[in-house]
């Protein structure tokens, strides 16, 4: 059986001088996007509100996190590359990334700009 409201931390980090980052709780089985938003970070724009047509919820997963996710489906890794910051090999756009229990502790590096 599936538990419901099971609760993860995410790691968000807002450019190289961050060390720290945001710690967020998420839900399971929300998108790593809408948690973020729900947490007020700064760095994630999400203008499209996760319908995949403006790339402003560009993230970059760190390993092992990163191999982790379902593979990218090709409409998101056209959309990426619009994205304001050019895409990197470890890049998704979260509103695509749906979290799961073993993505617990993720930790996420969010782009100099989502314009
Ligand atoms: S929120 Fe627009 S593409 Fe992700």
């Amino acid at each position: 059986m599936t538990k419901t409201n099971q609760m993860i931390t995410i790691h968000l980090f807002t450019g190289p001088a961050d060390t720290e980052g945001v710690a967020v709780q998420a839900t399971v089985g929300q998108t790593l996007m809408a948690a973020a938003v729900d947490a007020n970070v700064d760095g994630i724009a999400a203008d499209c509100g996760g319908t995949l047509t403006c790339a402003t919820c560009h993230v970059m997963v760190r390993e092992p996190w990163l191999s982790r996710l379902e593979a990218m489906p090709s409409d998101e890794d056209s959309m990426l590359d619009y994205a304001a910051c050019a895409r990197e090999a470890n890049s998704r756009l979260s509103c695509q990334v749906k979290l799961t229990a073993d993505l617990d502790g993720m930790q996420v590096d969010l782009p100099a700009s989502q314009y």
